[in-house]
């Protein structure tokens, strides 16, 4: 039996994954659960609604939440991360000022993505390096984003630690919802994929069981009925609308069936302009889901039972990143879509790019499944975004103003010198204390 911690405990994710590891208890069977936040006061509610839960549903688990990263990280096998530096607050930020100075603002891509990415690695690294210090050898599952900029920052902090597992569940989103469109479970869905973290393309997608190319039939149902997420019926209306850029994109690209991310890069001033500057992703969750999590929560305390509040908890994502430590624990040799370190799975790509690509997982890590060479235009994409992450962190290491400078030019959301400087300048201020000093 493993143990495991979850870094973020207090993030409304926590519950659809306490939840899951009740479901799934005889697959990936725990013997201790830690949840571990800097914010004692969210994760206390998280915690004791955790506590109820397994007091009616796991009795056998040792469950405690702490703020100690000692009491967190001792003796562990397997640490989730799913930290969000900065909080919710910050997200805010990164989605308004780049909106405010006529940009798209989004938490990952462009220049919020940027600045959270500075955030998150000075964050991440003196994370990972405390869990190393009390749990030398345990797998660390990372999702928290921007997973693409946290990715190469480890890769650079920790070049010789192998159980650094980097991770998103946006492309395992896109094929169940695929799943949906074609009347079939996703697990028989075997697909093909290559980019990076919310910016790649599945080139293929195979019936598992006959081997057929299911893409073609995918172009021609989205042609006709566009592109919905799998679980539409709970999703906020502008995660519709990203899923509903698929059409768009299928429409002038039909090569492949892109990550829902892809349309940010691809239609920039479009996008721009169909977004609400005022009204951000980040204002819907804090009015959502943080509102309704925390309720639930509470509800379920006060009551001292679970009641109903357990039932609406999502966890698909949950599911998957258990998944993902099954996969590990018992040698499964499971099928993911991962992040890591190049070297030739996208031939005509740099060997130290982190890229996304289908990987065997098992127990020593990830076995990528090369791509071979991508077409010209989707490498242009490609290449200009991965030295625009690169150039980010290396502005990280040599504090480096004109670095960051030059990742921000790159950026396709923003793409020109003069505002790159705008934004860098008032982003610099609104993380004063959380970035490096450029
Ligand atoms: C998807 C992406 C994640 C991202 C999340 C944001 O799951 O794959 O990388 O963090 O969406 O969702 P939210 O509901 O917070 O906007």
């Amino acid at each position: 039996k493993y143990n495991v911690c979850i870094v973020g405990g207090g993030s409304t994710y926590t519950p659809g994954f306490l939840k899951s590891f009740v479901r799934l208890k005889e697959e990936f069977p725990i013997a201790k659960l830690v949840l571990f936040d800097n914010n004692a006061e969210r994760q206390e509610v998280i915690g004791e609604f955790g506590k109820i839960l397994f007091g009616e549903r796991f009795k056998e688990l040792e469950f405690s939440y702490t703020t100690d990263p000692k009491t967190a990280y001792e003796n562990m096998d397997f640490v989730f991360m799913q930290m969000r530096s900065g909080g919710l607050q910050m997200r805010r930020e990164d989605e308004h000022i780049p909106f405010k100075l006529g940009k798209i603002g989004q938490e990952t891509c462009g220049a919020g993505g940027m600045a959270y990415g500075l955030r998150s690695t000075i964050d991440m690294i003196i994370a990972v390096r405390q869990i190393r210090q009390y749990s030398p050898n345990a797998w660390i599952l990372n999702y928290s984003n921007p997973a693409a900029i946290v990715a190469e920052a480890l890769r650079r902090e920790f070049p010789n630690d192998k159980r650094i597992l980097n991770i998103c569940d946006q492309p395992e989103n896109v094929i169940r919802s695929v799943s949906r469109l074609l009347g079939c479970s996703w697990e028989d869905l075997d697909p093909v994929y290559f980019g990076l973290n919310h910016y790649g393309w599945f080139t293929h997608v195979y019936d598992k069981h006959t081997g057929e190319d299911l893409l073609p039939k995918v172009r021609q149902i989205v042609a006709e009925k566009g592109f919905l997420p799998q679980d539409a019926e709970q999703r906020d209306p502008s995660w519709l609308e990203t899923y509903g850029f698929v059409q768009d994109i299928m429409n002038d690209f039909p090569d492949y069936l892109p990550n829902t991310y892809d349309g940010y890069y691809l239609y920039p001033e479009y996008k721009y302009n169909h977004l609400d500057h005022e009204y951000t992703r980040a204002d819907e969750v804090i009015a959502g889901r943080e509102t309704r999590v925390f309720k639930e929560c509470r509800e379920v305390i006060a009551n001292g039972e679970l009641g109903e509040g357990f039932h609406s908890i999502s966890d698909a994502h949950a599911e998957m990143m258990i998944k993902v430590a099954e996969a590990i624990a018992f040698n499964k040799n499971t099928r993911f879509i991962v992040i890591v370190e190049n070297n030739g799975a996208i031939n005509n790509l740099q060997d130290d790019a982190m890229v996304e690509v289908v990987c065997e997982l098992g127990i020593n890590g990830p076995r990528p499944m090369a791509v071979g060479n991508i077409p010209q235009f989707y490498y242009g994409l490609l290449a200009q975004q991965v030295s625009s992450e690169k150039l980010l962190i290396d502005a990280y290491y040599e504090k480096s103003y004109q670095k960051a400078l030059q990742a921000l030019t790159l950026n396709r959301l923003i793409n020109d010198a003069k505002k790159a400087r705008e934004i860098l300048d008032a982003l610099i201020i609104a993380n004063k204390d959380m970035w490096p000093d450029l």
